[in-house]
């Protein structure tokens, strides 16, 4: 049951093919990291331009790759939300058209939720899981009881945990995207020469703040004037640590709270773009061991946004009978959990 995946939401142009036995049979990703660069973080006019450009090609080249010819497909997925508006746009145009001419059922897929179904497809996690989804536009911890059941226990009330990561390399002219460069420099530094604020440790409920240990980065660099590399670099270990902190109290909470609902609950899932930092995954293994859970995490091409993750979706959506009608929209905010908080990010 073959199912092609388009993801355009961000910055990476990506086209899959899933097969329902959990056999990934293309999956290709164009980044647009050189195109954004100049200008330190993504621009949106631009992602959806190179996104227009590339996903035609793209998808040709994915079913290639995977054999598969347009008929031999049993749905077309795309993520319809959230994200850049233009570019979700073009993905789900995209699979609107192949679905029209090829008469195939288009499934809109929540991109948050392909992240959450992601260790389905690489590990076969069954439900309920725990999930700590940390990614350049995200920051959430989410219980997942099933398809299309989500619980949101805890969400950042500024910025996200990638993006913290980005602006504390920026601040230190590490380039972008800052979270590599960051978790590099951190290898070499010392955590303890600079003491960094840890926001929302041991306050009540799962929500995130970074906001202040960003501003904190800021007046220690400003305090330094010229920093040196080994400035930098003990710097970001302090970032690291005090972020590592966060999620770790953050995530013992959330796991209190989801074992009064599911006492069966049996694994911790990391997933995002952050989820590939291995000092985070070190603290969240430590984490799950104390609290009974097994750690799963993604491999970190399936962490980072890619289009096997939204056929993935697909599937378990098709299985679902979770099909979508061709006049569905494109939607720049689309929370998994309808009941969290409105105004919360997304
Ligand atoms: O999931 P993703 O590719 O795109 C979004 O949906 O945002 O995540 C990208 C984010 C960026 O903020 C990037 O700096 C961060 O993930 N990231 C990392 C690491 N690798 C990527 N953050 C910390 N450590 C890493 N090794
Ligand atoms: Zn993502």
């Amino acid at each position: 049951m073959p199912v092609l995946g388009i993801e355009t939401s961000c910055d990476e142009t990506a086209a899959a093919v899933v097969g329902e036995d959990r056999r990934v049979r293309s999956n290709l990703v164009l980044s647009q990291l050189v195109d954004h660069a100049p200008y330190g973080g993504v621009v949106p006019e631009i992602a959806a331009r190179r996104h227009v450009d590339q996903i035609d090609s793209l998808v040709l080249k994915a079913l290639s790759e995977a054999g598969l010819g347009f008929g031999d497909l049993d749905a077309v997925a795309a993520t319809a939300g959230p994200g850049l508006i233009g570019g979700v746009m073009v993905g789900l145009m995209t699979a609107k058209a192949i679905a029209v001419v090829h008469r195939k059922p288009l499934i809109a897929v929540n991109h948050l939720e392909a992240h959450a179904l992601t260790v389905r497809l690489t590990d076969d996690v069954p439900f309920p899981y725990l999930l700590l989804l940390v990614s350049g536009g995200h920051c959430q911890l989410l219980v997942v009881s099933g398809v299309g059941r989500y619980r949101r226990l805890g969400t950042t009330v500024d910025d996200a945990l990638g993006e913290a990561f980005d602006k504390t390399a920026k601040l230190l002219g590490l380039g972008y995207p800052g979270g590599p460069a960051v978790e590099k420099a951190a290898a070499e530094g010392d955590p303890r020469r600079f003491s960094l604020p840890r926001p929302m440790l041991g306050r009540p409920g799962c929500d995130f703040s970074f906001s202040g240990l960003k501003t904190a980065v800021r007046t220690t660099v400003e305090a330094l004037g010229e920093p040196t590399w080994q400035d930098v670099a003990d710097l970001c270990a302090a970032f690291q640590a005090a972020a590592g902190d966060v999620v770790a109290d953050r995530v013992v909470r959330a796991a209190a709270d989801a074992r009064q609902q599911h006492p069966d609950l049996r694994h911790l899932v990391v997933a995002g773009g952050v989820a590939a930092n291995a000092f985070l995954r070190q603290r969240l293994e430590a984490v799950a061991e104390t609290g009974g859970l097994t750690l799963v995490a993604p491999p970190p091409r399936l962490c980072t946004d890619n289009a096997a993750m939204v056929a993935w979706a697909g599937i378990e959506r098709l299985r679902a009978g979770l099909l979508d009608d061709i006049a569905v929209a494109p939607r720049a905010r689309w929370p998994l959990d309808a009941d969290a908080a409105a105004g919360a990010k997304a």
